[in-house]
């Protein structure tokens, strides 16, 4: 995608729709409307989730010597965050439509130029009504009608209106004024009416703890983590005392983070709930920036082992002044999502900020001690920070796949598949008998479901013709259908007893395969 702001609307309203009928995603409390930023996985969901979380342990902490797994608590004491600068400091700067009372960021709001129409307040002479108060509308086409800036500035002056029966046409605006304003970011880009100033919105969720809770005691309070990373900071000395570890070493944790965020929006992509899939990796300080290329590399090669395409992931290197508070080196990797190009992965040299602020702030020592040249420092970090959600959105968003399949002068057949990577798809196997009507084939099938169930997902499927279950697998990414038919019980030619057929997703071709080979056959392609 060459332009950053590509987007492909109807596209990602397949795929929402897709996630929603096959059972990957869907709206938490849908039932009662829906809670906003929240959002429930559904069976193939959780599978595909599940998937991708075990692959990045696998790679991360299973097969690498130096890094450990955690599992830190959710609920946060606020010693930990107020140290880190989260309390006071993680905060998005938001403003409010006068007119809709939409909540928008600030700092995301594209500069517009135009003219804009200010007024003093309005009035309703029949009934004497009147109110003062400023209001200004930017009009941001060139040749606008101006009434348009005045629909909306009377439409704003009716909201004090106590009379319901008054009409806003009927209000008669007051002090009309006019300006031209260039790159101004105070106009709501949807519908031009003024913005409230910025204010700063808290992001982090807060709770109070124990049955005596009180409000207003501090000592109460708790925070659920924005971040998982806060925890491996704080555990840092007991991992390094209770496992013979020496610089460089990582710990590394998946779980759930929460931030309120402002505009929950993007399916999945920007949500209140979320799971991170984070490492601290720490090192050296002369170590630091050379690491955090070398992770780089590393979570590239990653996203593209699990079927993201090279070409749809690019680097940004976030200049000086761009970069959060504690970071002297980020990169942030993008992936070319339907709704435009946008951030999947942070890599962060964030030096010894964290360990820096922790150790002064509880007052206990968190220096490394290296045994080799006996000194004592606070190691640096590098820190990837990769989100789990945007990675199942991105892996569902590339596995999308409509297929033309229609024959020349033959009926429409469009074939929907989800190509997911073998290693991350949800169902690895569908067994198939080729009739449901017939006990051989079905014994047969179910021997071979149970055989596979133990080290795989398995999905059983006798319903309907054989192709209508084929492109059912197809449209939730399953990569090979086993078919269980007449040869496999070798009625008519002994020397395909026990064989099976293997349909391949993408390729759609067939293949033999033994029953006592299929366990290792499969296993060989899903990993
Ligand atoms: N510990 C560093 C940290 O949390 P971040 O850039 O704020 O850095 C890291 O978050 C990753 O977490 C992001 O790259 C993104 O993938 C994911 N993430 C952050 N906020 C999110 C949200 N509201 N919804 C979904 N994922 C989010």
């Amino acid at each position: 995608m060459a332009n950053k702001d590509q987007t492909d609307t109807v596209r990602m309203e397949k795929i929402v729709s897709l996630c929603k009928r096959r059972g990957f995603i869907f709206q938490s409390a849908e039932l009662y409307g829906g809670l906003n930023g929240c959002w429930d996985y559904g069976p193939l969901g959780t599978e595909l989730k599940r998937n991708l979380k075990d692959y990045w342990w696998r790679k991360n902490v299973q097969e690498r010597d130096d890094i450990l797994g955690l599992d830190g608590s959710i609920l946060t004491h606020q010693a930990v965050l107020t140290a880190s600068g989260h309390i006071g400091g993680f905060s998005d700067p938001m403003c409010d439509c006068l007119l809709t009372k939409a909540r928008l960021r600030a700092d995301q709001i594209d500069p517009q130029s135009g003219t804009a129409y200010h007024f003093t307040g309005a009035s309703h002479e029949q009934s004497g009504w009147s109110v003062d108060r400023p209001y200004s509308v930017l009009l941001n086409q060139p040749n606008q009608d101006e009434n348009k800036a005045r629909k909306t500035a009377k439409a704003f002056y009716a909201q004090f209106l106590n009379d319901n029966q008054i009409s806003p046409k009927k209000l008669t605006l007051v002090g009309e004024t006019t300006s031209e304003e260039t790159d101004v970011t105070n106009y709501n880009p949807d519908n031009g009416s003024l913005l409230t100033e910025p204010r700063d919105f808290e992001l982090m969720f807060k709770t109070q703890m124990g049955a005596s809770a009180d409000e207003n005691d501090p000592n109460a309070t708790a925070y659920l983590r924005p971040e998982t990373a806060q925890s491996i900071f704080v555990q840092y000395k007991n991992v390094v005392d209770s496992n013979r570890v020496k610089l460089p070493f990582g710990v590394a944790q998946i779980g759930k983070a929460f931030r309120n965020e402002i505009n929950p929006r993007n399916f999945t992509f920007r949500s209140r709930e979320f799971e991170q899939m984070e490492i601290e990796y720490f090192c050296k300080p002369e170590d630091g920036l050379k690491l955090t290329d070398t992770w780089l590399a590393n979570r590239l090669a990653f996203y593209e082992e699990i079927g993201l395409d090279k070409k749809k992931l690019h680097v940004l290197d976030i200049p000086d002044g761009e970069r959060a508070h504690y970071s002297q080196k980020t990169y942030d990797i993008e992936y070319d999502f339907p709704f435009g190009q946008q951030e999947l992965e942070g890599v962060a040299y964030r030096g010894d900020y964290d360990l820096g602020k922790h150790q002064k702030h509880s007052g206990k020592p968190l220096e490394y001690f290296d045994e080799e040249t006996k000194e004592k420092f606070i190691p640096h970090v590098v820190e990837p920070s990769a989100g789990c959600d945007r990675t199942v959105l991105a892996l569902i968003c590339e596995a999308f796949d409509e297929e033309d399949l229609t024959k020349e002068g033959g009926k429409n057949d469009v074939r929907t598949v989800m190509r997911f990577r073998p290693c991350v798809a949800p169902i690895k196997v569908a067994v198939l008998p080729l009739l449901k009507n017939k006990p051989e084939l079905v014994a047969k099938a179910k021997e071979v479901q149970h055989l596979l169930q133990p080290f795989m997902n398995v999905f059983y499927d006798e319903a309907a013709a054989i192709g209508r279950r084929y492109r059912r697998q197809d449209e939730v990414g399953t990569p090979f259908c086993v078919a269980i038919d007449f040869e496999t019980l070798g009625e008519e030619d002994a020397s395909m007893k026990d064989t099976v057929t293997i349909r391949h997703r993408d390729s759609m071709e067939q293949e033999r395969v033994a029953i006592s080979d299929l366990l290792s056959w499969l296993l060989e392609r899903i990993r």
